[in-house]
């Protein structure tokens, strides 16, 4: 099964994907956790470029195309080959984020990212995704800890920079596709403690597993 991660910034991830792979781990089942951009070694050189605060003369439609070539990379040569050997995989933010980002936030409109990823990547879609959402200035706040306290680079700071409209526009685009997929997107309040996003986030994985188990996946 395919699972990804969706959320603003700051709203704990990496967090969450450490505990879906402990979930994970306890079924048995056999995973690989990756993300995008970044999950290959092209991936990171074009994610090194995408993040970088030094990219801010970048047009927001080569930023879209950028995202849709690592994409392509990751499916091809990392996501399908795990799958079609029997694993999972858990991969931290995949084309919601596209669709969110660079769609919405960025107002290249919806309809045309869904027709290049349905061109390049063949509209392919997660079988499950956990959007954990948190208000945006909660959310920003993490992050530049993370940054001042060395957790996260300096270095990959371009989305932080833009403005807390772009980051509600984000939150208010992941909440609407939440509303349009509601089998396959589930939202996790993730201002709750770890303790208690944990145990949502456990709920909802054993409903989705008993599901997956008995049609083969689960359609949006
Ligand atoms: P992260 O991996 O630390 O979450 O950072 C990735 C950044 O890239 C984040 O700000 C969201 C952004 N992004 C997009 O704008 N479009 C996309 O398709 C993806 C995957 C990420």
């Amino acid at each position: 099964m395919f699972i990804t991660l969706e959320g603003i910034e700051g709203s704990g991830k990496t967090t969450q994907m450490k505990n879906v792979a402990r979930w994970l781990e306890a079924k048995g089942l056999e995973f690989v956790l990756t993300r995008e951009p970044g999950g290959t070694r092209i991936g990171k050189a074009i994610r090194r470029l995408l993040l970088d605060p030094a990219s801010i003369d970048l047009d927001p439609l080569a930023e879209l195309l950028l995202y849709n070539a690592d994409r392509v990379q990751h499916i091809r040569t990392v996501i399908k080959p795990h799958l079609a050997d029997g694993k999972s995989v858990v991969c931290d933010r995949f084309f919601d984020a596209t669709l969110v980002y660079q769609g919405m936030a960025r107002k290249l409109g919806t309809g045309l990212v869904n027709k290049i990823h349905q061109l390049v990547c063949d509209g392919f879609q997660p079988d499950l995704t956990l959007l954990l959402d948190l208000d945006p200035l909660k959310g920003l706040e993490r992050t530049w800890q993370q940054v001042d306290s060395g957790k996260r680079s300096q270095a990959e700071t371009r989305f932080e920079n833009e403005k807390l409209e772009f980051h509600r526009r984000v939150r208010a685009g992941y909440l609407q596709l939440a509303e349009m997929y509601p089998r396959r997107i589930k939202v996790i309040d993730a201002s709750g403690s770890l303790v208690q996003v944990a145990r949502k986030l456990e709920k909802i994985l054993d409903e989705f597993l008993e599901g997956f188990n008995k049609n083969g996946h689960q359609s949006s």
